[in-house]
Protein backbone atom coordinates (compact mmCIF):
# COMPACT_ATOMS: atom_id res chain seq x y z
CA UNK A 1 0.00 0.00 0.00
CA UNK A 2 1.60 3.43 -1.51
CA UNK A 3 0.30 6.19 1.72
CA UNK A 4 0.42 9.53 0.87
CA UNK A 5 -0.32 12.18 3.26
CA UNK A 6 -0.61 16.06 2.42
CA UNK A 7 -1.26 19.09 4.90
CA UNK A 8 -4.69 19.85 3.52
CA UNK A 9 -7.25 18.19 2.81
CA UNK A 10 -6.96 20.72 -0.69
CA UNK A 11 -3.78 19.40 -1.44
CA UNK A 12 -4.58 15.69 -0.58
CA UNK A 13 -7.67 16.50 -3.40
CA UNK A 14 -5.51 18.16 -5.92
CA UNK A 15 -3.17 15.25 -5.89
CA UNK A 16 -6.31 12.65 -6.86
CA UNK A 17 -6.54 15.03 -9.44
CA UNK A 18 -3.22 14.92 -11.04
CA UNK A 19 -3.70 11.12 -10.50
CA UNK A 20 -6.98 11.08 -12.48
CA UNK A 21 -5.20 13.63 -14.91
CA UNK A 22 -2.15 11.34 -15.39
CA UNK A 23 -4.10 8.41 -16.24
CA UNK A 24 -6.11 9.92 -18.64
CA UNK A 25 -2.57 11.22 -20.17
CA UNK A 26 -1.19 7.98 -20.21
CA UNK A 27 -4.46 6.27 -21.29
CA UNK A 28 -7.05 8.41 -22.84
CA UNK A 29 -9.09 5.57 -22.89
CA UNK A 30 -8.71 4.69 -19.26
CA UNK A 31 -11.91 2.96 -17.59
CA UNK A 32 -12.24 4.89 -14.25
CA UNK A 33 -14.48 3.73 -11.21
CA UNK A 34 -15.92 6.61 -9.84
CA UNK A 35 -16.86 7.52 -5.79
CA UNK A 36 -19.71 10.44 -4.77
CA UNK A 37 -19.77 11.43 -1.18
CA UNK A 38 -18.24 14.96 0.57
CA UNK A 39 -14.71 13.87 0.40
CA UNK A 40 -14.45 13.65 -3.77
CA UNK A 41 -16.37 16.79 -4.11
CA UNK A 42 -12.96 18.99 -4.43
CA UNK A 43 -10.74 16.56 -6.15
CA UNK A 44 -13.70 16.78 -8.87
CA UNK A 45 -13.91 20.46 -8.77
CA UNK A 46 -10.29 20.61 -9.42
CA UNK A 47 -10.46 18.19 -12.57
CA UNK A 48 -13.52 20.58 -14.09
CA UNK A 49 -11.05 22.99 -13.62
CA UNK A 50 -8.44 22.06 -15.43
CA UNK A 51 -10.35 20.53 -18.63
CA UNK A 52 -12.02 24.11 -18.46
CA UNK A 53 -8.15 24.92 -18.59
CA UNK A 54 -7.86 22.69 -21.67
CA UNK A 55 -5.65 20.06 -19.27
CA UNK A 56 -7.55 17.18 -18.76
CA UNK A 57 -9.97 15.43 -21.61
CA UNK A 58 -12.33 12.48 -21.01
CA UNK A 59 -13.42 12.63 -24.35
CA UNK A 60 -12.53 8.99 -24.36
CA UNK A 61 -13.03 7.50 -21.15
CA UNK A 62 -15.17 5.22 -19.39
CA UNK A 63 -16.60 5.61 -15.81
CA UNK A 64 -18.25 3.10 -14.01
CA UNK A 65 -19.99 5.12 -10.68
CA UNK A 66 -19.94 2.21 -6.87
CA UNK A 67 -23.26 3.14 -6.21
CA UNK A 68 -26.63 4.38 -6.22
CA UNK A 69 -29.63 4.90 -3.82
CA UNK A 70 -32.55 2.25 -4.84
CA UNK A 71 -35.95 3.33 -5.56
CA UNK A 72 -34.23 6.38 -6.63
CA UNK A 73 -35.03 8.01 -10.16
CA UNK A 74 -31.34 9.37 -11.77
CA UNK A 75 -32.99 12.78 -12.08
CA UNK A 76 -34.09 13.19 -8.33
CA UNK A 77 -32.23 15.38 -6.50
CA UNK A 78 -30.37 13.10 -3.78
CA UNK A 79 -29.43 10.49 -6.62
CA UNK A 80 -25.61 10.08 -7.06
CA UNK A 81 -26.48 10.29 -11.23
CA UNK A 82 -27.49 14.17 -9.84
CA UNK A 83 -24.59 14.50 -7.81
CA UNK A 84 -21.94 13.10 -10.64
CA UNK A 85 -23.45 15.85 -13.04
CA UNK A 86 -22.99 18.50 -11.16
CA UNK A 87 -19.80 17.64 -9.91
CA UNK A 88 -18.03 16.13 -12.82
CA UNK A 89 -20.03 14.88 -15.81
CA UNK A 90 -21.25 18.17 -16.51
CA UNK A 91 -17.90 20.20 -16.04
CA UNK A 92 -15.54 17.77 -18.43
CA UNK A 93 -16.13 16.32 -22.11
CA UNK A 94 -17.23 12.50 -21.07
CA UNK A 95 -18.98 10.90 -23.60
CA UNK A 96 -22.50 10.06 -22.75
CA UNK A 97 -22.78 7.36 -23.29
CA UNK A 98 -19.50 5.71 -21.68
CA UNK A 99 -20.92 7.04 -18.39
CA UNK A 100 -22.25 4.01 -16.39
CA UNK A 101 -24.20 4.47 -13.10
CA UNK A 102 -26.01 2.06 -11.25
CA UNK A 103 -29.77 2.46 -12.32
CA UNK A 104 -31.68 2.97 -8.52
CA UNK A 105 -35.34 2.87 -10.37
CA UNK A 106 -34.48 0.01 -12.50
CA UNK A 107 -37.77 -2.45 -12.64
CA UNK A 108 -35.54 -5.08 -11.79
CA UNK A 109 -32.62 -4.33 -9.13
CA UNK A 110 -31.41 -7.88 -9.49
CA UNK A 111 -31.05 -7.97 -12.93
CA UNK A 112 -29.52 -4.52 -12.94
CA UNK A 113 -26.62 -5.09 -10.56
CA UNK A 114 -26.11 -8.58 -13.79
CA UNK A 115 -26.10 -5.88 -16.13
CA UNK A 116 -23.66 -3.72 -14.22
CA UNK A 117 -21.46 -6.19 -13.74
CA UNK A 118 -21.78 -7.57 -17.92
CA UNK A 119 -21.13 -3.79 -18.37
CA UNK A 120 -17.67 -3.47 -16.00
CA UNK A 121 -16.72 -6.88 -17.94
CA UNK A 122 -17.23 -5.69 -21.56
CA UNK A 123 -15.90 -2.70 -20.62
CA UNK A 124 -12.67 -4.57 -19.96
CA UNK A 125 -12.40 -4.05 -16.10
CA UNK A 126 -11.58 -0.44 -14.53
CA UNK A 127 -8.67 0.37 -14.62
CA UNK A 128 -8.31 3.27 -11.68
CA UNK A 129 -11.01 3.16 -9.22
CA UNK A 130 -11.39 5.53 -6.84
CA UNK A 131 -12.79 5.47 -3.61
CA UNK A 132 -13.88 7.33 -0.34
CA UNK A 133 -14.37 5.59 3.08
CA UNK A 134 -17.08 5.67 5.16
CA UNK A 135 -16.44 6.22 8.73
CA UNK A 136 -17.67 2.58 9.96
CA UNK A 137 -14.66 1.27 6.77
CA UNK A 138 -17.44 0.81 4.17
CA UNK A 139 -16.31 1.12 0.10
CA UNK A 140 -19.04 2.35 -1.94
CA UNK A 141 -22.23 0.69 -0.05
CA UNK A 142 -21.02 -2.61 0.95
CA UNK A 143 -21.38 -2.31 4.78
CA UNK A 144 -19.65 -3.84 7.97
CA UNK A 145 -21.54 -7.15 8.09
CA UNK A 146 -20.74 -11.10 8.74
CA UNK A 147 -20.64 -11.56 4.74
CA UNK A 148 -19.84 -9.63 2.10
CA UNK A 149 -21.12 -9.97 -1.66
CA UNK A 150 -18.63 -10.12 -4.15
CA UNK A 151 -20.17 -8.89 -7.13
CA UNK A 152 -22.61 -5.53 -7.77
CA UNK A 153 -25.55 -6.45 -5.22
CA UNK A 154 -28.52 -4.69 -3.36
CA UNK A 155 -27.62 -3.56 0.03
CA UNK A 156 -29.21 -2.33 3.16
CA UNK A 157 -27.70 0.55 4.42
CA UNK A 158 -26.46 0.99 7.95
CA UNK A 159 -28.48 3.58 9.77
CA UNK A 160 -25.22 5.72 9.72
CA UNK A 161 -24.98 5.99 6.43
CA UNK A 162 -28.46 6.78 6.07
CA UNK A 163 -27.40 9.80 8.69
CA UNK A 164 -24.25 10.56 6.60
CA UNK A 165 -26.39 10.86 3.10
CA UNK A 166 -29.58 13.21 5.13
CA UNK A 167 -28.28 16.37 3.41
CA UNK A 168 -28.98 14.70 -0.07
CA UNK A 169 -32.83 14.29 0.74
CA UNK A 170 -33.44 17.16 2.98
CA UNK A 171 -31.81 16.82 5.64
CA UNK A 172 -34.13 13.79 7.16
CA UNK A 173 -31.94 10.82 7.69
CA UNK A 174 -35.84 9.26 7.59
CA UNK A 175 -35.68 10.07 4.03
CA UNK A 176 -32.61 8.06 2.88
CA UNK A 177 -33.79 5.31 1.17
CA UNK A 178 -33.31 2.04 3.18
CA UNK A 179 -31.73 -0.22 0.59
CA UNK A 180 -28.67 1.08 -2.69
CA UNK A 181 -26.80 -0.51 -4.90
CA UNK A 182 -23.51 -1.24 -4.65
CA UNK A 183 -20.24 -2.48 -6.67
CA UNK A 184 -19.02 -5.58 -4.21
CA UNK A 185 -16.13 -6.00 -2.62
CA UNK A 186 -15.14 -8.67 -5.34
CA UNK A 187 -15.90 -5.99 -8.25
CA UNK A 188 -13.50 -2.97 -6.41
CA UNK A 189 -10.56 -5.53 -6.03
CA UNK A 190 -10.71 -6.94 -9.31
CA UNK A 191 -9.63 -3.48 -10.47
CA UNK A 192 -6.26 -2.63 -11.58
CA UNK A 193 -5.32 -0.04 -9.38
CA UNK A 194 -7.60 1.50 -6.26
CA UNK A 195 -7.01 5.27 -4.98
CA UNK A 196 -8.59 5.83 -2.24
CA UNK A 197 -8.85 9.54 -0.70
CA UNK A 198 -9.82 10.34 3.22
CA UNK A 199 -9.71 13.02 4.79
CA UNK A 200 -10.74 14.57 8.21
CA UNK A 201 -10.05 13.19 11.44
CA UNK A 202 -13.74 11.76 11.48
CA UNK A 203 -11.49 8.78 9.08
CA UNK A 204 -9.15 8.19 11.48
CA UNK A 205 -9.61 5.65 13.22
CA UNK A 206 -11.12 3.89 10.16
CA UNK A 207 -8.17 4.56 7.91
CA UNK A 208 -5.75 3.03 10.84
CA UNK A 209 -8.29 -0.20 11.38
CA UNK A 210 -7.78 -0.57 7.39
CA UNK A 211 -3.86 -0.57 7.15
CA UNK A 212 -3.26 -1.97 10.22
CA UNK A 213 -6.20 -4.15 11.17
CA UNK A 214 -7.23 -7.58 10.62
CA UNK A 215 -9.05 -8.32 7.50
CA UNK A 216 -12.40 -8.22 8.99
CA UNK A 217 -15.87 -8.26 7.08
CA UNK A 218 -16.96 -5.82 9.80
CA UNK A 219 -14.47 -3.52 8.45
CA UNK A 220 -14.65 -3.98 4.50
CA UNK A 221 -11.79 -1.76 4.05
CA UNK A 222 -9.39 -4.00 5.68
CA UNK A 223 -9.78 -5.73 2.42
CA UNK A 224 -7.93 -3.03 0.51
CA UNK A 225 -4.13 -4.88 2.11
CA UNK A 226 -4.78 -7.83 -0.05
CA UNK A 227 -4.57 -5.41 -3.50
CA UNK A 228 -1.74 -5.71 -5.48
CA UNK A 229 -1.71 -1.91 -6.51
CA UNK A 230 -3.96 1.02 -3.48
CA UNK A 231 -2.73 4.55 -3.10
CA UNK A 232 -4.06 5.84 0.03
CA UNK A 233 -4.65 9.83 -0.08
CA UNK A 234 -4.74 10.93 3.16
CA UNK A 235 -4.84 15.07 4.94
CA UNK A 236 -3.12 15.09 8.55
CA UNK A 237 -6.04 14.72 10.08
CA UNK A 238 -7.01 11.11 8.83
CA UNK A 239 -3.31 9.87 8.95
CA UNK A 240 -3.17 10.97 12.66
CA UNK A 241 -3.35 7.31 14.00
CA UNK A 242 -0.80 6.04 11.16
P1 LIG B 1 -17.95 11.05 2.61
O1 LIG B 1 -18.44 9.58 2.26
O2 LIG B 1 -16.97 11.42 1.56
O3 LIG B 1 -19.20 11.88 2.52
O4 LIG B 1 -17.36 10.99 3.97
C1 LIG B 1 -17.48 8.62 2.00
C2 LIG B 1 -18.11 7.27 1.86
O5 LIG B 1 -19.14 7.02 2.52
O6 LIG B 1 -17.59 6.43 1.11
Amino acid sequence: MEIRVFDSADEAARAVADRVARALAERPSVVLGLPTGRTPVAAYAELRRRHAAGDVDFSRATTFNLDEFAGVHPSHAGSFRTYMERHLFGGVNIRRDRIHVLDGAAPDLDAECERYEDAIAAAGGIDLLLLGIGANGHLGFNEPAAELAARTHRVRLAESTRRDNAALFGGDPACVPREALSMGMGTILKASTLVLLATGERKARCIERAVRGPLTTHLPASFLQVHRSVELYLDRAAAVLL
